[in-house]
């Protein structure tokens, strides 16, 4: 099987690259160097026309949080209208289409787990613009995935665990937000989970839930535990959301309930100290 990447050197599609690479599976990248999908988000269909692949993953977004705030129309077109284009290429071509999207899309005011039908309500720009590519690839129909995933990471990327690493190496102290819950994930773990399910799509757009497994924990325990593994003690000052500086409100609970994808592809999916594990070995710093 050929597999269309969309995105080359981001998180999830270096962790795509590597599974992929593990399975001697047959695959192409495409990041913005090739394609900026932002000037051309038309490209995507026609690459998906050129290339005939079996498959495509999206791997590729508007992943700045803050700047969506200032860049909205740039993240309406990477978030939404591109992952419509993909959706649309991907049901001519006859072909399976996954796209990952976000547990941004919730406001975070449930007390539980958020289920894959609960209703989106996203309180920022990113989160609107990533419930604006979900419904873009549901109205394209197809064999569609939408795969909401949270607090993804890995051992290189510009993500929570390095820059925690980064500024433990630089101050005695640090503040850190401890009214946001959720589960982080590791890319690599999130790419095993992608490629499981392409082996068994569903016939029409469906959304699931992906994150690892494991407690719901806060920014304030994930640095926690990543200070216990690195053997680093700054002193962590636990602060709310309101005290943080941050211009961008964030939804404060992130959880997302994943039994649905573990029941459905068969897939239990790995605990979070796990992931954290796989990516302090990718770790340079
Ligand atoms: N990071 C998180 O905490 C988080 C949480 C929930 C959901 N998600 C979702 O998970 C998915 C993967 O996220 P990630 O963490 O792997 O993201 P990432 O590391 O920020 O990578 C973003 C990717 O998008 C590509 N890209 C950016 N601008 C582009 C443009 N103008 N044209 C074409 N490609 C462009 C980049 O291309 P290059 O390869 O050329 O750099 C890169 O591959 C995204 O859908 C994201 O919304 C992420």
């Amino acid at each position: 099987m050929s597999i269309l990447i969309f995105g080359k050197n981001g998180q999830l599609s270096r962790a795509l690259q590597r599974s992929l690479s593990a399975r001697a599976a047959s695959f192409i990248c495409y990041g913005r160097e090739e394609t900026d999908l932002i000037a051309q988000p038309e490209k995507a269909a026609e690459l998906i026309r050129a290339l005939r692949p079996n498959a495509v993953i999206n791997a590729c977004a508007f992943t700045d949080v803050d700047g969506a705030e200032t860049l909205g129309a740039e993240a309406n077109i990477l978030n939404a209208k591109a992952p419509g284009i993909m959706a649309l290429g991907c049901r001519s071509a006859n072909i399976p289409f996954i796209h990952i999207s976000s547990d941004y899309v919730f406001d975070g005011k449930k007390a539980e787990p958020y289920a894959p039908m609960d209703k989106r309500n996203p309180l920022n720009a990113y989160g609107r613009s990533k419930a604006a590519g979900e419904r873009a690839v549901i109205a394209a129909g197809g064999q569609s995935l939408i795969l909401r995933t949270s607090w993804v990471y890995d051992g290189i990327g510009k993500n929570f665990l390095t820059t925690m690493l980064r500024l433990a190496k630089q101050r005695t102290e640090l503040d850190i937000v401890n009214d946001q819950f959720g589960r982080p994930t590791y890319a690599g773990h999130l790419a095993e989970s992608c490629l499981t399910a392409l082996e068994a799509m569903p016939a029409v757009p469906t959304i699931y839930h992906i994150s690892n497994s494991g407690p719901i924990i806060s920014w304030a325990d994930f640095a926690a535990a990543i200070f216990d593994r690195a053997k680093l003690y700054p002193e962590i000052n636990e602060v709310s959301s309101a005290q943080f500086s941050s211009r961008t409100e964030r939804p404060s609970n992130s959880a997302l309930d994943i039994r649905d994808f573990e029941r459905d592809f068969k897939y239990p999916l790995e605990a979070w100290d796990v992931g954290l594990e796989l990516a302090f070995q990718e770790t340079r710093i």
